[in-house]
Formats: structure tokens, C-alpha cells, sequence
């Protein structure tokens, strides 16, 4: 696919703009009925309406755009894997309302859309989070493998709704029906796709943003909250903190969870002392910049003093003061 391309649908561009060079230029082609190869219309149809931007790195293009189509036209899998009809559409994009269709990127595959319980008193049916995750991989870290095997079989690998064994109750499903199969969705029928149109949903499903939320999802599921250490400098330089203490700054990257703190460790190496944990923890501003310093009564200015930080389960890169009295920055 040429350059050009790839940077108009970055882009965001109305790709009509651009079709002719496209349809030229595409590679992946379909067998017509007389024997000659003809690129597949769907895979540019679906290049162009996919509504949320796409992330390509390290995807087959081609791949996306099929499976857009197949999600996005196809298969309504945004229909159900929204949180709802409500907020399925973007405020005055609601095509049911006769306005002009712009789907909701906040909701998009997100999961959530609660069909209510089979039978009352049961397990109700929500839609799940088909959005990737921190790991980057589609439907909250699920292989191709476990996606193919959830769409030919109808198995729900993560067990959200057992069998109810006895009286119904709100977290199983009553015989007949399997609380080891998913409900509602219609696996049935997307179970006969061929491979190829499975992998094309699940390319497709790892270039779409992610969302928080949705059945059985851990908070922070779109990114790993991380540690950095930016500098560290003597409190006289830094223009704050205790005299003589070295003050250190960083910043916690990610999600800022209310109240998470970041813990400084150090050790002076030209002393060769173990690491020791700074006795007061900093909490991140909103940004996620936060200050902590090695108490003066630790600190000799012409030694060598090495940090890190941690904050949640990420542990920083260390970082080194020089023993030059002066300010050091963190690569
Ligand atoms: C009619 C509504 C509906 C449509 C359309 C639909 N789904 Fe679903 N889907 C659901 C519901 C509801 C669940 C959860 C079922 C349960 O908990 O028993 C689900 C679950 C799933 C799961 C299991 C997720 C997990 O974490 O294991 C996958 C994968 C999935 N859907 C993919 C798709 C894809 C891909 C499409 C479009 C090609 C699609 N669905 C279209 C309703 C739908």
C-alpha cells in the first residue's frame, strides 16, 4: 500500500478523495467468477468508515479493513458491544433520530449493553469489553487462537455466568440453557466465518482504541500506570526541599489512581549503603509530576547516589547523581 495512502486514512481524510489511487494501488484481490484477481471492495469500504481512529503499527492494513467491514457492516457487533442504545451514537449523531449517523467513540466496543436476565432472578446478559487492552491484544488480551475457538464454539473462557445448580440466582444461568456458552451473542451464526474473515475481525479489533469498563474488566485495563525519574539535584540548586537534601523529581505515567503514591529509594554508592526507602512518599499531581528528596541527614554532596522510584506495580529506571553538586538529569 503506498505511503501516500497510508497517511491519508492516518489522517482522518475523506479517502473518496483518494480511491482511485487506492484501488490501483491495493494489494489483497478477490477470484471473480471468470478467473481474474479483483481487489476486494470491502477492504477499502471498511478502511474508510471505520469511526474510531486506527492505530496500523505492525497490522496488516488490508486485514483491518476487512475486518472493519465485517464488524462495522456486516456483523452490527457495535450494535450489541456498546453500552447501549442511549449512547451507542455520538449527541446529535443519532441516525434513528434522523440525524446524520456518528457513532460514539467513548462507548464504541466497549461492552456494557445489558440485555437483562434469560429467565427473572437470573444472571442478566451484559456485552463484553471487545476493546484491547494494556497488552494490546484485542477483546482484553485474548489470542487469535482463544478469539477463533470463542466464535466457533460460543465458549465464554472467562466463566462470568456458571450453570445454576440450584434456584436461580444473579450470577448463573438456568437450564437449559449452558452458562458455559455465551448468550445472546450470535455465535451460531458467526461461527460458520471462514479463518481468514476471523482474523480480520480480530486485526481489526487490536488497531481500535481502548475503553475502560465493561462485565468482569479490571480498573486501568487500557494502560499501564509507570515511574520515571526526571532529575535529581541538590534542594540549594532545585531552589526547594531541606538544606543539603538532594531533591529528586519524576513523573507516574498512565492512569493517576486517587491516592496511589510513588516511593523514592536510594542508595549512596560511594559508600556503598543498601537501598533505603525515602520515609515520606510523594503523591502525583495531576499531571502525575511529583518531588520527593534524600533526607540531608543521608546525603554527602560529593558522593555518588543512586534512585529509583515505584509507583503501583512499576518500578523506574534508576538514576544517577554525580556527586558534582550540580543538576543531573534522568535519560
Ligand atoms: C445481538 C447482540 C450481539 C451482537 C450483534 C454481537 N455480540 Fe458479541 N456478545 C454479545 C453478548 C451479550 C455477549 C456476552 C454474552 C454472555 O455473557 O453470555 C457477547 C460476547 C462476545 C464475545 C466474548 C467476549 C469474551 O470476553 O470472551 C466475543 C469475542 C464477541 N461477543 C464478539 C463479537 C463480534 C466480533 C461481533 C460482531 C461480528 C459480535 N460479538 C456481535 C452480544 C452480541
Amino acid at each position: 500500500m503506498s505511503p501516500f495512502y497510508r497517511k491519508v486514512v492516518r489522517a482522518g481524510i475523506p479517502v473518496t478523495i483518494v480511491t482511485l489511487a487506492v484501488v490501483l494501488s491495493i494489494s489483497p484481490r478477490v477470484r471473480a467468477a471468470d478467473g481474474v484477481d479483483v481487489p476486494d471492495p470491502r477492504i477499502q469500504k471498511g478502511l474508510s468508515i471505520a469511526p474510531v481512529p486506527l492505530n496500523l503499527h505492525g497490522k496488516d492494513e488490508a486485514l483491518v479493513g476487512l475486518g472493519s467491514y465485517l464488524v462495522n457492516v456486516a456483523g452490527d457487533c457495535n450494535g450489541c458491544h456498546s453500552a447501549g442504545p442511549p449512547t451507542q451514537f455520538a449527541p446529535g449523531g443519532n441516525p434513528y433520530f434522523g440525524q446524520p449517523k456518528k457513532v460514539n467513540p467513548a462507548t464504541y466496543m466497549g461492552g456494557g449493553d445489558d440485555f437483562g436476565p434469560l429467565i427473572p432472578g437470573s444472571a442478566s446478559i451484559v456485552s463484553r469489553n471487545l476493546t484491547p487492552d494494556k497488552t494490546g491484544l484485542p477483546e482484553g488480551g485474548h489470542t487469535l487462537a482463544e478469539f477463533t475457538q470463542i466464535l466457533r464454539t460460543g465458549i465464554d473462557l472467562d466463566h462470568v455466568h456458571p450453570t445454576c445448580t440450584g434456584a436461580p440466582n444473579a450470577n448463573c444461568v438456568p437450564p437449559p440453557f449452558n452458562g458455559a456458552l455465551l448468550q445472546i451473542m450470535p455465535w451460531p451464526s458467526f461461527q460458520d466465518m471462514t479463518d481468514h474473515d476471523i482474523s480480520a475481525i480480530y486485526e481489526y479489533l487490536g488497531a481500535i482504541p481502548c475503553v475502560e469498563g465493561g462485565p468482569g474488566e479490571p480498573p486501568n485495563r487500557c494502560s499501564l500506570a509507570s515511574a520515571r525519574v526526571i532529575w535529581i539535584q541538590p534542594g540549594s540548586l532545585a531552589g526547594f526541599g531541606d538544606a543539603g537534601a538532594l531533591v529528586v523529581a519524576g513523573n507516574a505515567l498512565g492512569p493517576v489512581p486517587a491516592g496511589m503514591r510513588v516511593t523514592l529509594y536510594w542508595q549512596d554508592k560511594t559508600a556503598g549503603t543498601p537501598w533505603t526507602a525515602a520515609p515520606y512518599t510523594a503523591l502525583p499531581d495531576s499531571k502525575g509530576i511529583w518531588y520527593n528528596e534524600i533526607p540531608p541527614a543521608n546525603v554527602t554532596l560529593s558522593h555518588q547516589y543512586l534512585v529509583y522510584a515505584t509507583y503501583g506495580d512499576s518500578t523506574s529506571a534508576s538514576c544517577t547523581y554525580l556527586g558534582n553538586s550540580a543538576f543531573n538529569a534522568c535519560p
